[in-house]
């Protein structure tokens, strides 16, 4: 079977895949695995996202996420590997990191369309939507429905794939990044999402509304930040009692705008606990192909929550 014969891919994934290949048949090797071994699930999740980035960047959008996603995992391997040499991430500093990634928009165009390839073409990644869809949108269907606060939102995948399975809530999505929100309101409005997203630019830590919201996510900012406790406290009081949220988390895996080392698992849930939630569900996952010989192993964490109504501890 070839990858455009498989009966599971829609004609937008298949050409995708080939035309990635032709490109960098070395940085596709792992998506080409990935996608043989569960061609329904990645399908699922790869055809939507790539119909999302065509009705906003064109025809020529296959150039621009491979060209994207190449710059990211560059970036990624280099940051990786001088965490081996060095025992620790390359800044500590927000502000350093934020001159050189959130507010240059250079960087900042290739970053986000690589971060958006990665929530479909990593294995550990797309383990963490399986996730997000079973424990996670399975329980805001039960709930009733509202509006989800999505603190870090980049590009607004994750709002927006909530709002595309459950039509009722509504999704509204704060990053510090005007590169990544730019894009993220042209993405709702194209993808017909505007009336139930809004994104907007603010820094999560501080972002505050008078009315607390009835589900929260926060994907992948806990170790962008000097005080990742401050962001959980902060989601914490934006939530109204008894709410679910969902959480993830990079654990021992360095890149150039990681600043908050988390080295165990533990070390984020006793972070959540102390901010004011239960953790309900978890996962895991790293990335399988991963050298055995390497020091750290990177991670990546994702939490079902609720947040605390009286309990005491
Ligand atoms: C790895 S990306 C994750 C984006 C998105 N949540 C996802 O999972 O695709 C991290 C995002 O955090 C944003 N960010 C970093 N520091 C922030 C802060 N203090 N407040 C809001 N957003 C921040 C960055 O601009 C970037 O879009």
């Amino acid at each position: 079977m070839t990858m455009t014969q498989s009966q599971y891919f829609s004609q937008r994934v298949a050409d995708f895949i080939a035309g990635f290949t032709r490109h960098n048949p070395v940085y596709t090797k792992k998506i080409v695995a990935l996608a043989q071994g569960c061609p329904e699930l990645f399908n699922e999740l790869a055809d939507p996202l790539l119909l999302w980035a065509e009705n906003l960047l064109g025809k020529e959008y296959p150039e621009r996420l491979f060209v994207g996603y190449e710059f990211f995992v560059t970036e990624v391997n280099q940051a990786q590997l001088a965490y081996e040499t060095n025992k620790k991430y390359l800044y500590s500093s927000f502000s350093e990191v934020a001159r050189h990634t959130y507010n240059s928009p250079d960087f900042m165009m290739l970053y986000h369309w690589g971060v958006y390839v990665t929530i479909f073409a990593w294995q550990h990644h797309l383990n963490i939507y399986k996730f997000f869809k079973e424990r996670f949108l399975s329980r805001l269907a039960r709930a009733k429905p509202g509006q989800i606060i999505d603190l870090g939102c980049g590009s607004g995948v994750w709002s927006l794939l909530t709002v595309s399975a459950l039509p009722d809530w509504n999704g509204l999505g704060v990053d510090i990044s005007p590169t990544s929100v730019q894009w993220a309101q042209k993405l709702a409005a194209l993808t017909n999402f505007s009336g139930q997203c809004v994104f907007t630019e603010g820094d999560a830590l501080l972002y505050h509304r008078q009315e607390p919201a009835q589900a929260g996510i926060s994907c992948f900012l806990l170790e962008h930040l000097e005080t990742p406790d401050k962001l959980l406290r902060n989601l914490h009081d934006s939530l109204v009692p008894g709410a679910p949220a969902f959480v993830t988390a990079a654990v021992s895996a360095a890149e150039i705008d990681h600043i908050y080392e988390f080295r165990k698992e533990s070390e984020v849930v006793t972070m959540l606990e102390e901010a004011g939630f239960v953790v309900t569900d978890m996962l895991s996952s790293a990335p399988e192909s991963f050298s055995r010989n390497r020091i750290f192993k990177p991670r990546s964490v994702a939490f079902v929550l609720t947040r605390k109504t009286n309990a005491l501890w």
